[in-house]
């Protein structure tokens, strides 16, 4: 059943270029423009409608929207919420007439998740849901929505479908903004840069070996930052969720600016950074935060784009990965930190795919 690998988890890290293309396939446009799903069960005129998204989740799934959430509001430019379903539920906010929600869940069973859903839908609300498997209680009870199609993920901490979900979160993205200001040929740049991800996330698979000499020297600490800047905040988030769960080593993942209003006094010799660090607009901000970092002893491991112009000698390590769009970045960076944490685990001797106190699926509120 392990096909050779030691774990499920690192069988379902190294599937995720053949889990990606199943997600994708079918889903293009003949004209390779947009994205197209089969089980929306929403007309155009009604999507056109929506004025704003909500989207509900809980862990890692929660992540995949807050990724989610940037890639609309860049390519649909419509306004999103991401909530945690579990607060979601007794927020009571007050929502708008043509708000659309969303549920992301990978079993479909998560409790937490289809209480949100059930709440939405009582107020009167459409609600989509994104899930892998077929038939679950979420997928069910949802008005419409897409399977992730990357087969069963057994490892408790989750990989393919999470990367599966912000691919997803691309597409839907994509599709909400051809029907909006997104013009034909940039439809057609956003449709290539996707396809090419599995080939992308290859790339980074092979670096594997460098990852894990880089995960055995750094397996003894206590602490960990990841921290990362606009979508790939959220992959730092669950970089340390990944981290925290299989190896039970403390991590925060932090928008890379907030660390001087207060995190910054955690750093020392004794706490390692993990930076995302992609060329671009942020890049020298980025770099100016790393600085702060080493200012004070700390330890950086910089997961950054071939591109960019790295000073030397401010990352202990830096591992590299392929330049590409904004619309796949996520995915690509997200390779190296399950990598990392899956290793670390690893060296300490985890259970890692079956973590203390943790269940593949939540089905207690
Ligand atoms: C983390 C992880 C959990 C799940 C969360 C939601 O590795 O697997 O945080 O993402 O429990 O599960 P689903 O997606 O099944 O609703």
């Amino acid at each position: 059943e392990l096909g050779g690998y030691a774990h499920f988890m690192e069988k379902e890290i190294f599937e995720q270029p053949t889990a990606l293309e199943n997600t994708m396939r079918g889903r293009f446009s003949e004209d390779g423009s947009t994205a197209q799903f089969g089980g929306l069960n929403i007309s155009a005129v009604d999507l056109r409608q929506v004025d704003r998204v909500h989207l509900l989740a809980c862990g890692s799934a929660w992540h995949a929207c807050l990724v989610t959430e940037h890639l609309i509001e860049r390519f649909a430019r419509l306004p999103v919420e991401v909530d945690y379903a579990s607060e979601f539920r007794y927020r009571n906010m007050p929502l708008g007439s043509n708000t659309l929600f969303f549920t992301i869940s990978q079993s479909g069973e998560t409790i937490d998740t289809l209480a949100g859903m059930r709440e939405a839908k009582r107020k009167g609300y459409k609600v989509l849901a994104v899930s892998n498997v077929v038939g679950s209680t979420i997928a069910r009870e949802a008005d419409g929505g897409v399977y992730q199609h990357v087969g069963p993920e057994i490892g408790v901490a989750s990989t393919k479908a999470f990367t599966s979900q912000i691919l997803i979160g691309a597409m839907l993205s994509l599709y909400l903004g051809r029907m909006r200001d997104m013009s034909f040929s940039e439809g057609v740049e956003v449709v290539n840069a996707l396809k090419g991800t599995p080939d992308l996330v290859r790339k980074v698979l092979e670096q594997a070996p460098r990852i894990r000499e880089i995960a055995k020297r750094f397996a003894h600490y206590h602490d960990f930052l990841f921290l990362g800047r606009l979508s790939l905040f959220p992959v730092a988030l669950e970089g340390a969720l990944k981290l925290k769960e299989i190896s039970y080593i403390h991590a925060e993942g932090y928008p890379a600016a907030e660390m001087k209003h207060g995190p910054i006094a955690l750093i020392s010799e004794n706490c390692p950074s993990v930076f995302f660090v992609p060329s671009g607009e942020m890049f020298n901000k980025v770099v100016s935060s790393m600085q702060e970092i080493k200012a004070r002893k700390g330890k950086i491991i910089a997961i950054a784009t071939a591109n960019c112009d790295l000073p030397a000698g401010l990352a202990d390590e830096v591992i590299t990965i392929p330049e590409c769009h904004e619309s796949v970045l996520p995915v690509v960076a997200t390779v190296p930190v399950q990598l990392l944490s899956y290793y670390i685990a690893v060296e300490l001797n985890r259970d890692v795919d079956k973590p203390r106190n943790l269940a593949k699926s939540v089905t207690v509120e």
